[in-house]
C-alpha cells in the first residue's frame, strides 16, 4: 500500500532523508520510530504528497505520488485519513462539523447525512453524544478522539498518525492506542504511525521501523525489533543514554 524507495530530501544544506526505504502492506500497521528532529514528519509528508523527494520513489496504492496532478492528488488524499500532532480541530466549528469537514468539502451530501456519518464515527471512538460541543469544551484526549473520528470520516484506505499519544497522560494514551488497534481491525485500514513512545509502538505495530541518520536502519515485527542485535536500535528501544546513538 505504501512504498518508499531510496528517498532523499534536503532543505537547503540540511540533508534530512538520505535513502529511506520503507514498505507497508495493505491492512498492516507500521510504526515509524526515531529521535525528535530525525525526519519522521518529513517522511509522512512525502506519503501525503505535501513534500516531494529530491530523489527516490514514493508510491501509495501503486500510484507514484510526486507524479500526480493536483486533482489526482486530491482524490488520493480523500482516501487517506490524517491525525495531526495536537489534533488540530477548527475551534469555531462544533464537534460534528469538525468530523464532517471533509465530507462537506468533497461531497454533495446534505448536512443531515453528514451529521449522521459524524455521529457514527464519533460512536466508534467513544464520543457519541458530543456532536454539538465545541472543541474548547473538550480535554486533550477527547480532542484527539474527535480528530480520529475526522480522520476516518471518509472511510480511508490509509490512516496516518503523527505522534498520536504525545502530550496525553498514560491512561488517555492507552485509550488512543487501543482505538488505533480497533480501527485497524474494524475498518481494515492500513496505518502508518509516527511515535517516540515504545510502549505505544509495541501495542499498535505489525511492523516497526527505526529512522536514524536519514535512513531506516531496521524494519521488522515488534518481536524482531525487541530482539534486535543492532546496538543503535537496542539503545533506542530501551531508552538508554549509553551507546552509539547520537543525540543531535
Ligand atoms: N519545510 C521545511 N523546511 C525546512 N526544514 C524543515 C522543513 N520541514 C522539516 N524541516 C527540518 O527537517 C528536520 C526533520 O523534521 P521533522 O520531520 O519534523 O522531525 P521529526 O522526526 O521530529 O518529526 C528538522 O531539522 C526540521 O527542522
Ligand atoms: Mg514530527
Amino acid at each position: 500500500m505504501i512504498l518508499l524507495k531510496k528517498i532523499y530530501k534536503a532543505f537547503g544544506p540540511k540533508k534530512v532523508l538520505r535513502g529511506v526505504d520503507l514498505h507497508v502492506k495493505t491492512g498492516e500497521s507500521l510504526v515509524l520510530i526515531g529521535g525528535s528532529g530525525t525526519g519522521k514528519s518529513v517522511t509522512l509528508k512525502h506519503i501525503m504528497g505535501l513534500l516531494h523527494p529530491d530523489r527516490g520513489v514514493v508510491q501509495v496504492a501503486g500510484r507514484n505520488v510526486p507524479d500526480l496532478s493536483a486533482s489526482e492528488l486530491m482524490n488520493l488524499r480523500k482516501r487517506m485519513g490524517m491525525l495531526f500532532q495536537g489534533a488540530a480541530l477548527f475551534d469555531s466549528l462544533s464537534v460534528w462539523e469538525n468530523v464532517g469537514f471533509g465530507l462537506r468539502h468533497h461531497t454533495k451530501m446534505p448536512d443531515s447525512g453528514i451529521r449522521e456519518i459524524a455521529s457514527e464515527k464519533l460512536r466508534l471512538v467513544g464520543m457519541k453524544g458530543y456532536e454539538d460541543k465545541m472543541p474548547s469544551d473538550l480535554s486533550g484526549g477527547m480532542k484527539k478522539r474527535v480528530g480520529l473520528a475526522r480522520a476516518i470520516a471518509m472511510d480511508p484506505m490509509v490512516i496516518l498518525y503523527d505522534e498520536p499519544t504525545t502530550g496525553l497522560d498514560p491512561i488517555m494514551g492507552d485509550v488512543i492506542n487501543k482505538l488505533i488497534v480497533l480501527l485497524k481491525q474494524e475498518l481494515k485500514v492500513t496505518s502508518f504511525t509516527i511515535t517516540h513512545d515504545m510502549s505505544s509502538a509495541y501495542q499498535i505495530a505489525d511492523q516497526i521501523a527505526l529512522l536514524y541518520d536519514g535512513k531506516i536502519i531496521e524494519q521488522g515485527t515488534p518481536e524482531q525489533i525487541h530482539n534486535t542485535q543492532n546496538p543503535i536500535v537496542r539503545q533506542f528501544i530501551t531508552g538508554s543514554e549509553e551507546g552509539p546513538f547520537r543525540v543531535f
